[in-house]
């Protein structure tokens, strides 16, 4: 890549994220490395502008504080050093800088040019994709979620037609959700799409099956075969898309802290089927894909939707899945929304969704006595799904959709407003 570039060293800190997200926001690319790297290593590099030696509560590793490469003095590359003292550096601070140190530092003293933007990015990411890939065919599990849209956007930019992308429907998406992902990638991008409709193969594996663990096991392992099914059927592929993303990289591999989460992705796939991944957002930060996704022309719904459980509506329609409760989450949940964004707080409220739980309570429909299912409405904010509060819906918007959900849901009596912060409670049931 083109663009300058500013290294930050992570020696404890826990805000190298800030850090790196701070310094492309003034349009300056920044990436976080080990704190032991090699002069050698750096000088792959050709573009490093400033390093930031990021220092802080995690650098006691094995009873001993990590330290840089003396080497890395010799380069003649400005330092900046954040709780680490070390007077060779050109800035020295006990805190993350703010916005005009920041400038500072990387434009008088690193003489670095603000040249990260989305348009350069995806300039430089499709001539890569096309010296990776060549004329050579590249498989991708298509979701529709954000990741997955952006990667197929940035191939379908890339490669075109040599691109197959695979969307299996598993029956437990939320309302029009695939016929949209048809609608964008078959009709709009004239993707190379092969559309699985699965529903009844799930539907049937998780009958009977309650337990939480066994439903996701059961989901996600019967997502594998179809796909690879698939991709057996299919010839000539040797590589496979990927919507790997910054933080998936940076949070499975620091020197200093413990692991924050394993990176999982497809690597459920068989042995024998052996693919070269292909990962072009896998430098960018979530607002940073959305941001690509805008630029590749992708709808803005798709772009900004709410987080959304790979296992979809299935831990939603709780307990054992059957067909009139999984239609009772998908139409509250479409009411929801719609309501929600109606109300402007699609845009406020970080994460919102129906459950419908396995049991039924009494109620009076048309002077007859009624034992129907209940949806409960959750609202919630966060930072990061680790703790979670809740939204302070206006009554008023409750009430709209609790009357929408009870004459337009079938088989629904009674809604509930679910008023728990995680902890004690987590974002979703199961
Ligand atoms: P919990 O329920 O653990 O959820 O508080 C935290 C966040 O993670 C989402 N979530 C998932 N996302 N696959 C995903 O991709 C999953 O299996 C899954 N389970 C939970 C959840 O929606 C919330 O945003």
């Amino acid at each position: 890549m083109k663009q300058d570039l500013i290294i930050i060293l992570d020696l404890g800190s826990t805000q190298n994220t800030v850090a790196a997200r701070e310094i492309r926001e003034l349009g300056v690319y920044s990436e976080i490395h080990p704190h032991d790297i090699t002069a050698e290593e750096l000088k792959l590099f050709d573009n490093v502008k400033g390093i930031v030696l990021n220092g802080g509560e995690n650098r006691i590793v094995d009873g001993a504080p990590v330290e840089i490469r003396p080497e890395l003095y010799e380069l003649g590359i400005p330092m900046i050093s954040i709780d680490y003292p070390q007077s060779r550096c050109e800035m020295q601070l006990d805190a993350l800088p703010d916005r005009d140190a920041w400038k500072r530092f990387i434009f008088e003293t690193c003489r670095a040019e603000a040249n990260w933007n989305m348009k350069n990015f995806i300039a430089d990411q499709t001539e890569l994709i096309r010296q990776q890939v060549g004329d050579r065919k590249v498989l991708l599990a298509l979701s529709g979620g954000v990741d997955s849209s952006v990667v197929a956007a940035m191939l379908i930019k890339a490669i075109g037609k040599q691109l197959v992308c695979v969307h299996v429907n598993h029956g437990l998406m939320r309302k029009d959700e695939s016929e949209s992902v048809v609608k964008v990638f078959r009709d709009e991008l004239h993707a190379n799409l092969i559309y699985v409709d699965a529903a009844e193969r799930f539907l049937g594996k998780l009958a009977g099956v309650a337990d939480p663990e066994q439903k996701r096991k059961i989901i996600g392992g019967e997502f594998i075969r179809v796909f690879e099914e698939e991709a057996r059927k299919l010839e000539g592929i040797d590589f496979l898309g990927q919507g790997t993303i910054y933080p998936d990289i940076i949070e499975s591999g620091t020197k200093t802290a413990k692991m924050v989460k394993s990176h999982h992705n497809v690597g459920g796939l068989p042995k024998d089927l052996k693919f070269e991944l292909v990962e072009p957002l896998k430098q960018l930060f979530k607002d940073e894909v959305r941001a690509c996704g805008v630029e590749l022309g992708l709808p803005h719904d798709m772009v900004y939707r709410q987080p959304f459980p790979g296992p979809g509506l299935g831990v939603r329609c709780l307990g054992a899945i059957t067909r009139d409760r999984l239609e009772a989450v998908r139409e509250s949940d479409a009411i929801l929304r719609e309501e929600f964004a109606r109300a402007g707080l699609d845009k406020k409220v970080w994460q919102y969704f129906t459950v419908v739980p396995d049991f039924k309570s009494v109620g009076m429909k048309n002077n007859a006595r009624v034992f129907e299912y209940m949806v409960i409405i959750r609202a919630i904010n966060t930072v990061d799904a680790m703790t979670a509060s809740v939204e302070k819906v206006d009554w008023d918007v409750l009430e709209t959709i609790t009357g929408r959900v009870l004459s337009e849901v079938e088989n629904v009596n009674r809604v509930c407003y679910d008023m728990s912060p995680k902890p004690p409670a987590t974002i979703e049931f199961e």
